[in-house]
């Protein structure tokens, strides 16, 4: 009796865990498109993950083959796999703790990266070339929030459209040098190599010397943060996804421009108005400046497009609008 019990609670504590599992796994990478990555090579790469992960000894070694599993050449890692199609790889499945009895490694779950790594792998044909030459992955690593997630359409792309999407440049219209930098599908249409920064262009063009002519932005463009460079360095290497995500934007408590409104402004509208070509002379680059654009109202007309339409090519959210409307309200206090 008291082992059936225990039975049933094990496995009622198994299908909660996978679920919540499932949740987070789903959304994270049920858009991954594996096309769109680098070659990811088998002998360099996937063979020593599993090695190291999985072959050890004890676990799936030689000797024991835990499971009937051995993880330590490509023969018997194959049979774990369904080329083409992780979601029905039996190792996949395992790693992700997907429709699988237990999360693997039981020690510690691979990195995102590294179950990224596996997936596209998987889904490129899981096949062995000797050949195969693993893409430069490195460039300039990032100096701060490395370990943050990146947002796409949250974090990165009203920074793109503003800094590189504007008329004249990259937006569809023009499109220099066949670039369109307005749409996810644009960027990654020529521009990002998945888990590859240093061979995306979108990545190489903002970290060469700025005295390249291949520079970007040109001059008299603000170069772009060094948060910016590393948000989206973070974002290739981490597959280029093109997630959503919850806003950031929070009007519940007191509005600064500190907390709030310097991001905002950095995100959307520094790109064109700050340094010497600042557009039409407007500084947006301190609290100051800031704030007097804010006092003498042409701020909040020119988000709201009341006098101009500002950021050109979109507006920023109604939550952001009210921000800015509860900052001046409240103040529009400095920290
Ligand atoms: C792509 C470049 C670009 C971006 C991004 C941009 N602006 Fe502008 N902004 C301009 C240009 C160009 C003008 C001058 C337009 C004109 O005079 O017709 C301008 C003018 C303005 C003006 C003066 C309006 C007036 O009534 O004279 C304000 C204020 C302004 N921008 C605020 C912002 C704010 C705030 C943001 C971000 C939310 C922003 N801009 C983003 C290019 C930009």
């Amino acid at each position: 009796m008291k082992g059936k019990k225990t039975l049933r609670i094990s496995i009622m504590l198994v299908l909660a865990a996978s679920v919540l599992v499932l949740v987070q796994t789903q959304c994270r990478h049920d858009d991954l498109n594996s096309a769109i990555f680098a070659k990811v090579c088998y002998q360099t790469e996937i063979g020593p993950i599993f090695l190291r992960s999985c072959g050890t000894t004890g676990c799936h070694d030689a000797q024991r083959g835990k499971g009937g599993y051995t993880f330590t050449d490509y023969t018997s890692v194959m049979k774990a796999i369904t080329p083409f199609n992780a979601q029905k790889s039996t190792a996949y499945k395992a790693i992700t703790g997907k429709g699988f009895i237990q999360l693997m490694p039981p020690a510690g779950a691979l990195s995102e990266n590294e179950r990224i790594l596996i997936r596209v792998w998987i889904d490129q044909g899981a096949v062995n070339d000797p050949t195969c030459v693993p893409a430069v992955v490195g460039g300039t690593p990032p100096t701060t929030k490395s370990a943050e997630k990146v947002c796409f359409q949250r974090d990165l792309l009203p920074v793109l459209v503003s800094s590189c999407g504007i008329v004249g440049c990259h937006d569809v219209a023009t499109h220099k040098e066949g670039y369109n930098i307005t749409s996810y599908a644009s960027v990654m249409s020529n521009l990002v190599k998945a888990g590859s920064p240093s061979t995306s262009r979108l990545y190489t063009s903002i970290t060469q010397s700025a005295s390249s002519e291949n520079f970007m932005p040109p001059k008299p463009y603000t170069g772009l943060s060094q948060a910016v460079k590393d948000s989206i360095f973070n974002w290739i290497k981490n597959g280029a996804l093109n997630d959503v995500c919850s806003s950031l934007c929070d009007t519940t408590g007191v509005i600064t421009y500190q907390n709030q409104i310097a991001s905002l402004i950095s995100k959307n509208c520094i790109s064109c108005h700050s340094g010497s070509g600042a557009s039409k002379g407007i500084l947006l680059d301190t609290y100051t400046a800031v704030k007097a654009q804010l006092d003498n109202g042409k701020l909040l007309a020119a988000v709201k497009g009341t006098s101009i339409q500002m950021p050109p090519s979109y507006s920023i959210t109604s939550c952001e609008l009210r921000e800015i409307e509860l900052w001046k309200a409240n103040g529009a206090i400095q920290n």
